[in-house]
């Protein structure tokens, strides 16, 4: 029987971060210094988190990514994948990794039953990346996803958040790259996770320089389109906080592109894609170009309503349960398995949550997350 919510959504994946920590710090989702981290004690033990899945594949999930922060920092990961792996009934196990340590990993991931990973990358420049991600660099992300590809550990998805005047003038790389390689290239919408709270990781966003070839006032000429617009109706509340003086609302609509102008701008210069089914793909929408290998994907959280297929559910570091990425409300998991709960307590509880699941995020009306930042959700 699997789990049904209120809006007759079948919630069979279940995406679990492992740690809230990172080794990488990229613009969008931390600041330089990195972003609080809970106390370890908090974070939920590869026993809990062991117990935890299992009891969600008992009531019907079928798919477990682990994420993070960056999961593979975790001490022992490969032990989790092992644990994990072997609970019967799971069909599908992947994982979402910003590559800088897969390459070692990949081959015994495979071996502990994983199925697939995600890779984080926004850029195919090695200077660009170290002024997005700050952190690591291209070759060794490059060398985790062809180590990935050798593996088995396929399709190698490739999440390309794409940003205007960071790395919007390489996603016709991004799609060529799929024309010689297997990949699935999926482009992401900037989302406001965490933003309106004006905090660090705000500041930081701003401490960078803008890319080169971007000067301060062709800026504005760029950002002038309906992209902006549309963005500018989902962050009402941010033009609050901004008079709080707490942040800069600007620059994120001038970050933000929408996934069907990258798809333009594709194919403008590559010609018409195809429709693809990628039965693996989630929400993405999937398109080849012809005669391509891969696939170009595109997650468009923003500018589409994707909320109506929503099948998932968050399982934080800590020890929350999360019906929506982009709603403050949490179930607390952790305390109840720590204070000696069976697991039909723990299953009811995942059961309350999933009654719970909004029916759509409400971005619109100006209500975006501020309780965490994304290296706490996972993505
Ligand atoms: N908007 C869109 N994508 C984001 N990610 C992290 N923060 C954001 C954001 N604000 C992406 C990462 C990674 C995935 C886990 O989420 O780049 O691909
Ligand atoms: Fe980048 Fe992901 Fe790390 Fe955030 S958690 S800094 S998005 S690699």
């Amino acid at each position: 029987m699997p789990l049904i919510d209120s809006y007759n959504r079948t919630i069979d994946y279940l995406r679990v971060s492992v740690t809230d920590r990172c080794n990488f710090r990229c613009v969008y989702c931390m600041p330089e210094e990195g972003a609080p981290v809970a106390p370890r004690d908090e974070i939920l033990t590869y026993e809990e988190l062991e117990r935890l899945i299992r009891i969600a594949i008992e009531l019907g999930m079928t798919k477990i990514r682990l994420t993070g922060g960056e999961p593979l920092i975790r001490k022992d990961i490969l032990t989790l994948v092992q644990k994990i792996g072997a609970i019967p009934g799971l069909q599908d196990l992947s994982i979402t990794t910003n590559g800088y340590l897969l390459s070692r990993y990949a081959s015994d991931f495979a071996k502990a039953g994983m199925n697939r990973v995600n890779v984080s990358l926004d850029t195919l420049h090695p200077d660009r990346f170290t002024r997005i991600a700050r952190r690591g660099n291209l070759d060794e992300v490059l060398a985790g996803i062809y180590a990935a590809q050798e593996a088995g550990l396929t399709p190698v998805k490739i999440n390309c958040v794409a940003m205007r005047g960071w790395n919007d003038d390489e996603v016709v790389e991004f799609a060529k790259w799929t024309l010689e390689q297997p990949f699935d290239v999926r482009f992401i919408e900037l989302m406001p996770i965490n933003w309106s709270k004006g905090d660090d990781s705000m500041n930081s966003y701003y401490a960078l320089s803008a890319p080169q070839g971007y000067q301060p006032n062709q800026k504005i000429q760029l950002y002038a389109d309906t992209d902006a617009k549309s963005f500018h109706s989902a962050f009402r509340m941010k033009d609050t906080n901004l008079q709080a003086g707490q942040l800069d609302a600007r620059e994120l609509r001038r970050a933000f592109i929408s996934a069907q102008e990258i798809r333009k701008r594709i194919e403008a210069l590559l010609g018409a894609m195809e429709p693809a089914e990628v039965v693996t793909n989630g929400p993405a929408q999937s398109f080849r170009l012809p005669g391509a290998l891969g696939t170009v994907g595109f997650i468009s959280q923003i500018t589409n309503d994707m909320c109506v297929n929503c099948n998932r559910l968050r399982l934080t570091a800590d020890g929350y349960l999360r019906p929506c990425l982009m709603a403050d409300g949490e179930v607390d998991l952790r305390s109840l398995l720590r204070s000696g709960a069976s697991d039909d307590e723990i299953a009811e509880r995942f059961r309350v949550t999933v009654y719970h699941k909004p029916k759509e995020h409400r971005l619109e009306d100006g209500q975006a997350p501020v309780g965490r930042n994304m290296s706490q959700l996972g993505g």
